[in-house]
């Protein structure tokens, strides 16, 4: 995506020195635009549990460029066993989303007990690691192809008028390698000219939607208002929500998914006001080896001081943190909730749109669904 005309991804190798993976630093947005240089496993694992990067593909994307650093690493004589450490360690990272585990599997599986030089290994270990990242943005790419059909067809329904889309947390280009999943087709459509307006969550406790949905939206030019994120029932009410679009962390072969705390009564909301309720995916979000998300779906808390403190920007510029509870007013802060499958009337993937029902995932899926059981063995 452009900044300022310019365009970039979430992370990439640093130009001058491929031994660097560069980010955009997330937590310094909306009011700062950083890059950061990572040079080694243990930084790209703070990267990730500090939520420098965040959201589902970004964060596969990032453990797959911390196994190459790992690769870097390594010595000829433990090459294997520094690998397996580092992908441990960059497993423990963040438990919901699959794009973690999957990215680090999927290395693993190209890099160990392979003959070849270290110098081979890593140049194989930089060229996986690339092609996680690109195969992420062309995901994407093809999610928002298949989601404009949908608003195509709702702003043809409606002739015309603006399409007013709701979505939870941060599900754009930044959670991404490049374009996003929730907001591809957002961009898609403006793109060619559809009228698309965007009620951005704000996504306490964090706030992802307020600063980085809404600072994405603002960059592309798309029109957009930030809302508590308790408005949506009442804006459903009054028919100001014509769909919703969410992303996902971790969606199983029964279609319940795993997204941002909150995700589950905008579905419910949804489904009682019969606004139609989509989830954007890549596959490499899917886990197939799980079929009730709400038993089996782990589900991160963070800390509590992400809910007794908010931050941002005081009227002189400072950025700060202010206490928004009594001192001694305990916390629970867990960062994500399940979706059962029946409130959700479609999942759009870079394969095309599909019901969230088993027999309709593994029609898409089947041939994914092997490659992916073979790597989590
Ligand atoms: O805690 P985060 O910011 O990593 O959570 C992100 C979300 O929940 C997004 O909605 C999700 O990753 C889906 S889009 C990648």
């Amino acid at each position: 995506m452009n900044i300022n005309g310019k365009h970039y991804r979430t992370i990439w190798l640093k130009e001058s020195n491929p031994g660097a993976v560069q980010i955009i630093n997330q937590q310094a947005l909306p009011f700062s635009f950083e890059i950061l240089d990572l040079h080694t496993v243990d930084d790209i694992r703070k990267a990730i549990r500090d939520m420098f990067v965040r959201g589902a593909g970004l964060i596969g994307a990032a453990a797959a460029y911390g196994m190459y650093l790992a690769a870097l690493e390594a010595k000829e004589s433990d090459f294997d066993d520094h690998l397996l450490a580092s992908a441990e360690i960059l497993k423990a990272t963040r438990p919901t989303a699959s794009n973690l585990a999957w990215a680090v599997n999927l290395m693993l599986s190209k890099l160990l007990n392979k003959p070849g030089s270290l110098k081979q290994k890593i140049e194989e270990a930089k060229k996986t690691a690339e092609e996680i990242a690109s195969s992420d943005a062309e995901c994407c790419r093809n999610i928002g192809l298949h989601g404009l059909k949908i608003i195509e067809s709702m702003a043809s329904k409606k002739n015309g008028a603006t399409v007013n889309i709701l979505t939870h947390c941060n599900a754009g280009w930044l959670a991404f390698v490049d374009y996003g999943s929730a907001l591809a087709p957002v961009y898609a459509a403006f793109d060619r000219g559809i009228k698309v307006h965007v009620w951005v969550d704000e996504t306490r406790p964090r706030n992802q939607g307020a600063s980085l949905t809404a600072w994405e939206l603002g960059q592309h030019g798309v029109s957009h208002d930030l809302i508590p994120d308790n408005s949506g029932g009442h804006l459903m009410q009054h028919n100001l929500v014509d769909l919703v679009i969410t992303g996902a962390d971790r969606v199983t072969r029964l279609g319940d998914t795993a997204n941002k705390i909150g995700t589950y009564l905008k579905a419910i909301a949804a489904k009682e006001n019969n606004v139609p309720f989509y989830v954007a995916l890549p596959s490499s979000t899917f886990d197939f080896s799980m079929r009730n998300g709400l038993q089996e779906i782990p589900i991160e808390e963070r800390d509590a001081s992400e809910v007794r403190f908010i931050g941002g920007k005081t009227p002189n510029g400072n950025i700060i943190q202010v206490q928004i509870c009594p001192d001694s007013t305990p916390a629970r802060n867990w960062g994500f909730d399940v979706t059962p499958a029946r409130y959700i009337s479609g999942l759009i993937t870079e394969r095309g749109i599909c019901r969230a029902l088993e027999q309709d995932i593994m029609a898409v899926f089947s041939a994914c669904s092997e490659t992916r059981v073979s790597e989590q063995l």
